[in-house]
């Protein structure tokens, strides 16, 4: 097996970020400090994550956690703010989220100890519909809801067609829901800075068929059988 499948087989990261784990010079096989992704390792090799033994399998995990803002969706952050992980600590495996929310994004983020699956989900070819709830300032032109739904051109690329409702309206803006299946960084607040009007708030609803529904803010849940095996088949 290749080492950055083993490792992320093993519950410790995505195979993307083994990779970068791998470049880093952060893992070693039998002593030797690994530099080639490509290379394959047997059951009889012994890895070394940083230092800690990495074994095979480990039982796997599927969480889902409602961020309150005011939280990194990182395992550490260099300038010491609040981490997800600090809201998901009863949990005994090394959880990693899938992708990842704004600092001031709030909702629904995946975390997970299964590197294939974070991977699966990630990957641009299988990108699942995420849905947000956006407050946005103002009152978008319905030409300028067609050209979000159509796609707008940011700085990396023009995006992929949205689904775009307006589902509220109050007396300064409008909550918008908009689903996407791309995950560009800050995606959805480019997306409406693009047409002229400011998110000032943001939160997701929805990964694929997972639902926030009622979970209390800054709580988790394990995800159902139904949901895993859902998201594992989306294309
Ligand atoms: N789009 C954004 O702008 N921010 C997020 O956190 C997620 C999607």
């Amino acid at each position: 097996m290749r080492i950055n499948k083993f490792i992320a087989a093993a519950g410790i990261c995505s195979r993307r970020n083994a990779d970068t784990l791998i470049s880093e010079g952060r893992i070693m096989v039998n002593g030797v400090k690994v530099t080639e992704p490509g290379m394959d390792i047997s059951g009889a090799d012994v890895v070394l994550v940083d230092g800690k033994p990495v074994s095979a399998e480990a039982k796997k995990y599927y969480i889902a956690l409602n961020k309150p803002d005011g939280f990194v969706t990182t395992t550490d952050d260099p300038f010491e703010r609040p981490t997800v992980m600090q809201l998901v600590t009863d949990v005994n495996a090394r959880l990693f989220p899938v992708g990842r929310l704004d600092y001031h994004t709030e909702g629904l983020l995946l975390l997970t100890n299964d590197g294939d699956f974070a991977n699966h989900l990630m990957h641009p070819r299988h990108e699942v519909y995420k849905t947000y709830i956006a407050h946005v300032n103002g009152f978008p032109t319905p030409g300028q809801l067609g050209a979000l739904r159509h796609g707008v051109k940011l700085e990396d690329g023009k995006t992929a067609p949205a689904k775009v409702t307006v589902i509220r309206q109050y007396p300064d803006g409008v909550d918008i829901s908009i689903s996407i299946r791309e995950g560009k960084n800050r995606q959805v607040r480019r997306m409406f800075e693009a047409i002229g009007h400011k998110v000032t708030r943001l939160c997701r609803i929805s990964v694929g068929n997972v639902q926030l529904g009622h979970l209390p803010r800054g709580k988790w849940r394990h995800l159902t059988p139904k949901e895993i095996e859902d998201l594992k088949k989306e294309r």
